[in-house]
């Protein structure tokens, strides 16, 4: 059996309307191995108590809230992150060159070591929707257009689909953390229109991986989970 996965790459998506079913499908997942992504819907429902239950269990979370709004509202939210200690929390690059500045002044005001990223073309979206949003540039050169603009603003990473990886150099796949959604154990895509496999997406390069639905949603999670198990090196 091929192992490729090191320790702490996985991030398991806990994309749920409460925080008990969250909470049984961390049972399953070695904090040593998988860190957990908070994303709007959990958050939502169930607010920083749920950072709370997972920091108790030893995870390292990633608060998936996307912010992406004016340059102060966001600069406050992300200094909110950063009290809630957690390991990584992220912005939308096309909110512009002054909110990702105010973001990351939020983060070096307080020191604080959480990793920013910043997501460049979210995976749901292909060249037909940029279109309909009326971006004319091509997916290729918008995706680098924010990495480049994401760069200059000082953030540590960035979130996009395993295939945009090839669109960073090498200094920059060195000096830049990379996040990618869009992850299936096997070959199949599941609503996401650009998608790779955990084993693809890692010889690509990517850092971290995003994988949710495969388990959350799947009729048997510990089976998927042991599957992924066994690729740990
Ligand atoms: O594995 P699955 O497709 O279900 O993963 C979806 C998860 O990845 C969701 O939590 C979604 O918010 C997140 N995601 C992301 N950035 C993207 C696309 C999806 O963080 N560009």
């Amino acid at each position: 059996m091929e192992k490729f996965i090191k320790q702490g790459q996985i991030i398991v998506g806990l994309d749920f309307d409460n925080s008990q079913s969250a909470l049984e499908i961390t049972k399953f997942l070695n904090p040593e191995n998988y860190k957990v992504k908070v994303g709007n819907q959990l958050f939502t429902a169930c607010g920083p108590q749920i950072l709370e239950d997972l920091k108790k269990q030893g995870f390292d979370i990633f608060l998936d809230l996307k912010y992406h709004d004016t340059p102060n509202t966001v600069e406050k939210a992300v200094l909110e992150a950063c009290k809630q200690q957690v390991w990584m929390t992220n912005i939308h690059l096309s909110g512009g060159q002054n909110m990702i500045e105010a973001a990351v002044n939020a983060k070096n005001s307080i020191s604080s070591e959480i990793l920013l990223i910043g997501v460049t073309v979210l995976t749901s979206l292909d060249q037909k929707d940029l279109s309909y949003i009326g971006v004319s540039n091509d997916l290729r050169d918008q995706i680098i257009s924010l990495i480049n603009l994401g760069k200059r603003g000082g953030i540590d990473g960035i979130v996009c689909s395993p295939n945009d990886l090839a669109y960073l150099n090498k200094e920059e796949m060195d000096s830049f953390i990379t996040v990618c959604p869009g992850i299936r154990v096997k070959a199949e895509s599941g609503g996401q229109k650009r998608t790779s496999t955990i084993h693809d997406a890692i010889n690509m390069g990517a850092d971290y991986l995003v994988v949710a639905r495969e388990i959350i949603s799947s009729s048997d999670p510990l089976k998927v989970i042991n599957e992924i198990d066994s690729y740990f090196i």
